[in-house]
């Protein structure tokens, strides 16, 4: 039975997050995004994370950075009548599986593109993960300030490289120097752009209409050059449909300047509008729809560490339906245990606070000493096990080897233990004694040895292998899987939940297998 207040508190949220690749203006523009949802008095004070500020693996350091990382990790703010939750998605040198995964706890995402490069590399992956659970992807073309390539050249990349319709909202008259403002096309109005006022939200200059002569005394030749741009781009573009955009199958495009602050409100008014509500969920045995009364969630990060002293760890959960209320008893399905939470922290205002309620698409984080991994479910009422957070394959491996022989128990715990928190995989090879530990980002090696050594005792490094990328493999064919199995065992490993995985040490080895093992399924991704 549906709760209205429940279905209120539902229509007001939108939780996304944003993808990119690094230096393309992520930081940038979620400082803009707190500043018009007034969570910041002045642009300038997130503190972002560049490459290379972690080159030297000092754990405690990085955890130092990391309590600045956390609080910013979900913001909670008010835009027009609704509550945008952002997540952030780590994406320099702490770019990890978590990235991937929070992914996977949105309900849309903000695609950010460097308007001088174009489609990245990064943002290529991150979509391919986005596309899992066909979110609806918004588009922002950053960097209008300086000399970047055809917008028309950039939404056909999208659309090629993507593989995702465009429809743009606005459109950028000049660039660099010369970058005059957008002309909305929804809105029919052009928003004049003025430069060196990017920290602080301000007063529009519109010129209402694209035929308005105004717009010729204003900016001159460019009027008669956008009218121009104008014909073309509305007979070669897709119009917006929000339908398919909620298919993930068309993105709203909007150009700007996230360091002049131009064009983010275009975008963000464009989210609260088209984006969608906290979606419902799938369980192994049907669907959670937001408005459901009865609590339920899941959890789709762990946060080791957070304070060194208490060594505590926090789970962050995504509320899919129901009401999180202080002191609330609920289950923790894979125990099958109820459980008090009581000391939930809630992300307001962009700081950690203990709040007393929470809703469908809100962000929680409740301690814990290790009981709780990825992938878990929450409920009240019926024992229901989300799907759709899996582990996804990684991209770098590494062998992780022991400077004390007789600690390979406690190293092996450790590892497994790392493994549920998210921070790495680690794959037990049939035919050897090695350990390999696989992640997507390379600061996550620094951190399991760091963490080997100070929350297990064992002095451990890590060394390169030959390892190019690894797949789960299934098979309903119980003999061709033993046969795999022998004839193919140098290539296979136990991950740290025993799944069969085989490891690869070429993407050429890897379609080899394929081709020649049909009737095994090799997965990019694991569930829980
Ligand atoms: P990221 O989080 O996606 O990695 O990118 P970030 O926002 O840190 O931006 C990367 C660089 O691009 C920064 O410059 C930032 O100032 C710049 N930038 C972001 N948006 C715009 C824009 O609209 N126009 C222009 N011209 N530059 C933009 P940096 O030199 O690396 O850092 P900083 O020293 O300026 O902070």
């Amino acid at each position: 039975m549906a709760n209205t207040s429940i279905a209120q508190e539902v229509g007001k949220r939108r939780t996304f997050a944003i993808i990119s690749h690094p230096d393309a203006g992520k930081t940038t523009i979620t400082e803009k995004v707190l500043l018009f949802g007034h969570l910041l008095q002045k642009a300038g004070t997130v503190k972002g994370k560049k490459s290379g500020q972690f080159a030297t693996s000092d754990w405690m350091q990085m955890e130092k950075e990391r309590g600045i990382s956390v609080t910013t990790s979900v913001m909670q703010f008010p835009y027009n009548d609704c509550l945008v939750n952002l997540l952030d998605t780590p994406g320099h040198a702490d770019f990890s599986e978590d990235t991937y995964r929070t992914l996977t706890a949105v309900d849309s995402c903000l695609m950010v593109i460097d308007g001088a490069k174009g489609v990245e590399e990064r943002t290529i992956k991150l979509m391919e993960v986005a596309r899992l659970r066909d979110t609806p992807i918004l588009t922002f073309m950053n960097k209008m300030d300086r000399d970047i390539r055809d917008p028309v050249d950039l939404l056909d990349e999208v659309e090629s490289v993507l593989n995702i319709a465009c429809a743009p909202i606005s459109w950028p008259i000049g660039s660099g120097k010369e970058f005059k403002g957008v002309y909305h096309i929804l809105r029919d109005e052009v928003i004049l752009y003025k430069s060196g006022l990017g920290h602080t939200i301000q007063d529009v200059n519109i010129i209402k209409g694209i035929n308005n002569p105004e717009l010729d005394k204003r900016i001159g030749s460019f009027a008669a050059q956008l009218r121009e741009e104008m014909e073309l781009v509305k007979g070669a573009s897709h119009e917006f449909d929000q339908e398919l955009f909620l298919k993930g199958e068309l993105t709203p495009v909007f150009f700007g300047t996230a360091l002049g602050n131009f064009g983010v409100d275009h975008m963000l008014d464009g989210l609260v509008e088209w984006a969608p509500v906290p979606q419902p969920r799938a369980t192994e045995n049907g669907i959670v729809a937001a408005d459901n009364p009865n609590f339920s969630g899941f959890v789709f990060k762990i946060q080791a560490n957070m304070d060194p002293k208490h060594r505590d760890r926090v789970a962050f959960f995504r509320i899919v339906s129901g009401k999180y209320e202080k002191g609330m008893k609920v289950r923790h399905v894979r125990t099958g245990k109820d459980i008090l939470i009581s000391q939930a922290l809630t992300f307001v205002a962009g700081d950690r606070e203990h709040l007393d309620e929470a809703f469908p698409g809100d962000i929680i984080g409740i301690h814990n000493h290790g009981t709780i991994k990825i992938g878990d479910t929450f409920s009240q009422g019926d024992s229901i096990q989300f799907t759709g957070i899996p582990n996804f394959a990684p991209e770098l491996f590494r062998r992780i080897r022991l400077r004390d022989p007789l600690k390979q128990k406690q190293l092996l715990k450790g590892l497994v233990q790392l493994s549920e928190e998210g921070a790495v995989q680690v794959f037990r090879p049939l035919d050897t004694n090695d350990l390999i530990v696989g992640a997507v980002g390379v600061l996550q090696f620094d951190v399991v040895v760091s963490r080997l050594k100070f929350e297990y005792n064992v002095d451990a490094i890590y060394e390169n292998i030959n390892v190019a990328t690894a797949r789960w493999v299934y098979s309903n064919d119980g003999k061709a899987l033993d046969e795999f199995t022998n004839k193919a065992s140098q290539n296979l490993a136990l991950d740290g939940g025993d799944n069969l995985t085989y490891i690869a040490p070429t993407m050429v080895n890897l379609n080899l297998a394929m081709e020649r093992y049909p009737k095994i399924k090799f997965h990019k991704t694991r569930e829980h």
